[in-house]
């Protein structure tokens, strides 16, 4: 199974990138999992030609390409990170990597709540028309991240890690379930492809 992790952020030091890591040693057995960062694309600008640069074309490709995604997100006051919805942006512009593609969510932050509010976001964007992502029901919340990795960057609390191990087990057969569920998926296409903000009334 491939899955693509998308870290969230442009911060160089974060425990969310630190958590995909994570995820992309603790699960080598079970998903090659990929892991790309957003924080070099260019600012999301609506060109007229709809000409995507490069760097998206291939995000998009090599999302379009994986069974899965895993995006991690950071909370700033209550929103995903600006980085991250600019690179949902480009991935709806014009290009649908993410139709019908499974997606789990994971977040971190240094507080209490994990980044809850972040991940309710997350899913409301990832429901908008030329996204249209199928969003794995569990959540998967690391609060105080700062403490919760060792010297080794594994997670230390045995709760959290056999928690991450359900969801991502859970998050596998998503995968499958949703290869499955295919009768609707050309004509939610061909609606994303007939969709367009600017000509609505
Ligand atoms: C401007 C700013 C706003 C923040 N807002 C929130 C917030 O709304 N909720 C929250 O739980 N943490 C908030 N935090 C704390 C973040 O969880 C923390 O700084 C960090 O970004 C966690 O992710 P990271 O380690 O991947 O960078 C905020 C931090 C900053 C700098």
């Amino acid at each position: 199974m491939k899955i693509i992790g998308i870290v969230g952020t442009n911060s160089e030091k974060s425990t969310n990138r630190q958590l995909l890591q994570y995820i992309q040693k603790h699960f080598v057995d079970k998903a090659d999992i990929e892991l790309v960062e957003i924080k070099d694309l260019p600012f999301f600008n609506k060109p007229a030609d709809r000409t995507l640069p490069e760097p998206v074309k291939a995000l998009a490709a090599k999302i379009e390409e994986a069974d899965g995604v895993i995006i991690g997100t950071p909370e700033y006051d209550h929103s995903v990170p600006a980085v991250l919805m600019n690179a949902l942006a480009w991935l709806s512009y014009g290009i649908y990597p993410m139709l019908n593609k499974p997606v789990m969510i994971t977040g971190a932050s240094y507080g209490t709540l994990g980044s809850s509010r972040a991940q309710l976001q997350l899913r409301q964007i990832l429901n908008a028309p030329e996204l249209k992502a199928n969003v794995l029901p569990d959540e998967f919340l690391l609060s105080h991240s700062l403490q919760a990795f060792d010297s080794k960057g594994d997670l230390t609390d045995i709760e959290t890690s056999q928690k991450l191990d359900a969801i991502f087990d859970d998050f596998r057969l998503f995968v499958k379930m949703t290869e499955k569920m295919s009768h609707a998926k050309e004509l939610l296409k061909k609606e994303a492809e007939n969709f367009d903000w600017e000509t609505l009334n």
